[in-house]
């Protein structure tokens, strides 16, 4: 009797595993991210540099990680980790330093760069834009508030496309443009530093304007690239359960995440979502603070709140019914690595979820592939699989790495 007991449990627990493990898709593109201004050092050029030395930051970014130079090395890591694809931003004060002006020689940089993560079997996922202007811009003409901008950018875009887009997989023209718009013009803690409701108008028509554009030019000349955005995007919750409370907010949620998508008139491939954390209207509280169910915060005070990546991504699916969803940043600051490994498999057992219920997920990017300058914060969040030794700029991987790697080697979590 006993014997058959024990067979029993055996049995039990092996069909308990089994159900508890969640195989993704076959091609899911395994990434990870970071963008130029926050890892190449010396970005010099740019509004950004400007604002750090003017004390809008707690730290200049400096060297940052060095990756103009140590980008071999990344890649390395890239490749021990087994990525499908990754993610890295190029940096417009390099490519046109000067109005009118390309610089051939960062044009040859970036692509050997992008030929360099070809050579190694890693799709390339492109941002156009990660948040810094060329300063030539902004001395001459301000910045996205300026009608100007448009026909700026676009010109950077269509030279990129030209020179570069054979090499790209997959183009990200903007990285969340709710933040540069929020905090550069509402709550100045970004360049330029305003405080001022018609700037941010000007400048969100204006940034609307040159997406559109540069999707048109892009799709022109290379049809057969994937072009988008990533949105920034969290769900909003609150406790109140009144009519009114609920209404509105379905409208700040729906705004926040949606309204650029609204504006680009079906202008994108693929919806591009960026999701850390919920956020809890409370009429008595600060707007902005972690949902009240978190138990785990990040070093950013940022709540863990994993199923809000799921409801952003079913809104989607319903939103944009044709269009296939990327995960193309998700991670959390947490310099001793104790809540990453749980906040990877967290993630990726909602986006799982979303996929069984028929949403069309085709990739997650981790953010970040390296500990980097966090914009306003400076370096001390350490938001890297792998951590960074300023000072040696030794990249060294942390335990969530091994995890990640594991995940993405055997294509699947154990939850
Ligand atoms: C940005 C990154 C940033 C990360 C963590 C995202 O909103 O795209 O540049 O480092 O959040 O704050």
């Amino acid at each position: 009797m006993k014997k058959i007991k024990n067979k029993k449990k055996i049995k039990k627990g092996a069909k308990i595993n089994r159900k508890n493990i969640l195989t993704f898709p076959k091609d899911f593109w395994w990434g990870a991210a970071y963008a130029s201004h926050q890892v190449e050092g010396n970005n010099t050029n740019n509004n950004w540099w400007r604002w750090e030395q003017q004390g809008g930051s707690e730290d200049s970014s400096g060297r940052a990680c060095d990756s103009w130079n140590l980008f071999r090395r990344d890649h390395d890591l890239v490749e021990e980790l087994g990525l499908k694809s990754f993610r890295l931003s190029l940096e417009w004060s390099r490519i046109e330093p000067s109005e009118g002006k390309f610089d051939k020689e960062s044009i040859e940089h970036y692509r050997t760069v992008l030929r360099d993560l070809k050579k190694r079997g890693v799709k390339t996922t492109v941002t156009l834009w990660h948040w810094t202007l060329p300063l030539w811009l902004v001395d001459k003409y301000g910045g996205w508030h300026n009608k100007k901008s448009i026909k700026f950018f676009v010109r950077y875009c269509k030279k990129v496309v030209e020179e570069l887009g054979e090499e790209i997989d997959l183009f990200l023209i903007l990285n969340e443009p709710n933040i540069p718009l929020n905090k550069g013009y509402l709550n100045a803690e970004h360049p330029p530093g305003k405080r001022n409701p018609w700037l941010f108008w000007q400048a969100t028509k204006n940034m609307i304007q040159a997406y559109k554009d540069c999707y048109d030019i892009t799709k022109k000349i290379n049809p057969d690239l994937p072009v988008g955005f990533t949105q920034h995007a969290s769900e909003f919750v609150t406790p109140h359960q009144f009519w009114g409370a609920q209404w509105l907010i379905k409208k700040i949620e729906s705004f926040s995440n949606w309204h650029f998508y609204f504006k680009i008139e079906g202008k994108f491939d693929f919806v591009g979502i960026n999701y850390y954390t919920g956020h809890e209207l409370q009429l008595k509280k600060p707007f902005r603070k972690p949902r009240s169910e978190s138990i785990i915060f990040s070093d950013m005070g940022w709540g863990f709140s994993p199923r809000g990546i799921y409801e952003v991504i079913m809104d989607a699916k319903e939103r944009f019914p044709q269009k296939p969803i990327y995960i193309l940043e998700n991670g959390a600051a947490d310099a001793e690595d104790k809540i990453r490994e749980e906040y990877i498999r967290g993630h990726l057992k909602w986006i799982h979820q979303a996929i069984e219920d028929g949403a069309d997920v085709r990739g997650y990017f981790h953010w970040s592939l390296l500990d980097n300058f966090e914009w306003q914060a400076g370096f001390w969040p350490r938001f890297g699989l792998c951590e960074m030794d300023y000072q040696t700029m030794e990249r060294k991987p942390r335990k969530s790495f091994y995890y990640y790697q594991k995940v993405i080697r055997e294509n699947k979590i154990e939850v």
